[in-house]
């Protein structure tokens, strides 16, 4: 009987332990803290101007619109072009969810066919409203600015190579700080990217060369597809900057990084890029677990550098022996009585 009940008590205690190991690893305070950057009241029925941008997205929200000649009381429906559309529901919930359209864009486009004139508006920069601006210091506008004047993009297209060629102002989410889903940032990354390096009409409105593919320049990389689900492009096309989130200067493709050790080493270069955020998150709110590596689904090899796990394979080997001792122990002195 009472050998049962320790027994019993044992098990208790060995599951609650596991369980305590389980819930600590499960690490909740992780995700909270990435989410903290998502703003509850985004969407199209908390912006006060919903109703005037319908005057834009009723043309640019839609795959046609109808094309009203009001002196001949004439009607057509016409197609708008692709690259002309925007998605109410991604502007809604993009960093800018709150603008109205003319914010950034001249009154003048509530006249249709819009004037000519406007074709050669010039576009606010994000440093003319990010810059110099403590709201915003935490990203850092400025030095990303002064990076991004070194890429290869800025200088070989004598500057016209903006932000808002990867950043659509009326999509742009900031995935890196507020996604959980590592799978999810590194592909968001990387259409940003191949929406130029995987379409020549687009890259060629920047660039005289013919674009190439992309697909045959990585072909001395194995498992492309694996390692391009798995890093973004920006890991081994930047310099790493250790005062960015997000490195910005793009190199030419002589600097990129070929070496395979660079990631598939203990101090993995991807700690001060791909994993930075999340690892100097964690390391505030745990101490000592290396999150980011365990709570991604992508695992480098050779770069666990997991102490956690070390420490609980030592405490469950050596809780294997206690109760080994602890049993043995009590057969013992069930045997002597
Ligand atoms: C009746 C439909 C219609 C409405 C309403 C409309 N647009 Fe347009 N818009 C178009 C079409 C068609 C084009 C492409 C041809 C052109 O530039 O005229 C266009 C082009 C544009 C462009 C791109 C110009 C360029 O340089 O390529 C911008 C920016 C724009 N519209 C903004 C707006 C804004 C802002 C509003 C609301 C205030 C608006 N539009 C309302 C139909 C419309
Ligand atoms: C935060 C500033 C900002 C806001 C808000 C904004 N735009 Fe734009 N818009 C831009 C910039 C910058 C470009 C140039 C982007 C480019 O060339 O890729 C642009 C380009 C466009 C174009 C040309 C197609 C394209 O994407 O290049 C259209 C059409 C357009 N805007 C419509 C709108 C409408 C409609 C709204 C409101 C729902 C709106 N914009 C709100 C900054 C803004
Ligand atoms: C017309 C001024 C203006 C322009 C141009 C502009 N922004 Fe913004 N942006 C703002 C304002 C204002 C907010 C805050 C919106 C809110 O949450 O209500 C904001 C929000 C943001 C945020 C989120 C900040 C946070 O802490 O929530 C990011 C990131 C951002 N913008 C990036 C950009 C980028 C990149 C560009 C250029 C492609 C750009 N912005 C262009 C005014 C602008
Ligand atoms: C070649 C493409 C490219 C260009 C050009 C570019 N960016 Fe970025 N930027 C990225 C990528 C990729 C990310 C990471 C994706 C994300 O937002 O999570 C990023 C992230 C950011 C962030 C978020 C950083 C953070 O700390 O969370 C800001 C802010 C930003 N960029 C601003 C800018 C500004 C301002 C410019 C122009 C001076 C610019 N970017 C030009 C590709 C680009
Ligand atoms: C708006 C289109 C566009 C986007 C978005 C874009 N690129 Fe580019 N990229 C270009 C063009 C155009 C060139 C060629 C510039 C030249 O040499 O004429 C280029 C050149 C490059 C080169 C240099 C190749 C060489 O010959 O040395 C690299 C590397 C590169 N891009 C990487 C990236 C990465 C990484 C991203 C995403 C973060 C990105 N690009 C996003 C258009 C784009
Ligand atoms: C593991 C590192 C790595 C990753 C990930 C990577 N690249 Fe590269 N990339 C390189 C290297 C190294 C070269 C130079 C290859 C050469 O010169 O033979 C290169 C070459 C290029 C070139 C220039 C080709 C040329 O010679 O003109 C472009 C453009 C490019 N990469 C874009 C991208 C894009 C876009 C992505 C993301 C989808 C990406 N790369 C992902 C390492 C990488
Ligand atoms: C920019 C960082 C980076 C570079 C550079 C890099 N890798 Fe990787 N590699 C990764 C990541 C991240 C994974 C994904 C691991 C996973 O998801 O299982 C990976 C996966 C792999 C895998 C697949 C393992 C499996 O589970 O199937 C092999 C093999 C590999 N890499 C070999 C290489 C070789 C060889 C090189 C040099 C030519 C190289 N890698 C360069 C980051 C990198």
């Amino acid at each position: 009987m009472r050998r049962k009940r320790i027994n019993i008590l044992l098990f208790i205690l060995i599951s609650g332990f596991l369980g305590l190991l389980l819930i600590y690893s499960a690490n909740p305070g992780l995700s909270q803290d990435m989410t903290d950057e998502v703003n509850p009241s985004k969407g199209m029925a908390n912006n006060m101007y919903a109703e005037e941008n319908e005057q834009c997205f009723r043309c640019h929200g839609e795959k046609s619109y109808v094309l009203e000649d009001t002196i001949l009381g004439l009607k057509k429906k016409v197609s708008m072009c692709e690259q002309n559309r925007l998605d109410r529901n991604e502007f809604y919930n993009s960093v800018h969810w709150s603008f109205s359209c003319t914010d950034c864009h001249s009154y003048d486009y509530f006249e249709f066919p819009h004037p000519l004139s406007l074709r050669f508006e010039e576009y606010l920069n994000c440093i003319d409203c990010h810059g110099y601006d403590d709201n915003f210091a935490k990203y850092k506008f400025e030095e990303i600015e002064v990076d991004h004047m070194k890429s290869t993009h800025y200088q070989t297209s004598d500057g016209e190579f903006h932000c808002w060629n990867c950043h659509d102002p009326h999509s742009y989410k900031l995935l890196s700080r507020s996604s959980e889903n590592l799978t999810e940032v590194i592909l968001e990354s990387n259409l940003s990217c191949l929406k130029c390096h995987g379409n020549t009409d687009v890259f060629e409105l920047l660039s005289d060369k013919k674009l190439g593919n992309i697909i045959p320049q990585h072909d001395w990389l194995p498992n492309q597809e694996l390692h391009f689900q798995s890093v973004r492009c920006i890991e081994c096309h930047t310099e790493v900057n250790d005062s960015l989130l997000i490195a910005h200067n793009i190199m030419s493709s002589d600097s990129a990084v070929r070496n395979c050790v660079e990631c598939h080493s203990q101090n993995s270069l991807l700690m001060g890029s791909l994993y930075k955020f999340q690892s100097k998150e964690t390391r505030l709110e745990s101490g000592f677990m290396n999150g980011a590596i365990i709570h991604n689904n992508s695992y480098v090899i050779g770069a666990n550098r997991s102490r956690l796990l070390n420490v609980v394979s030592v405490l469950l080997f050596g809780l294997t022996l206690l109760v080994m001792a602890v049993h043995t122990g009590f057969r013992i002195i069930h045997r002597k009585k």
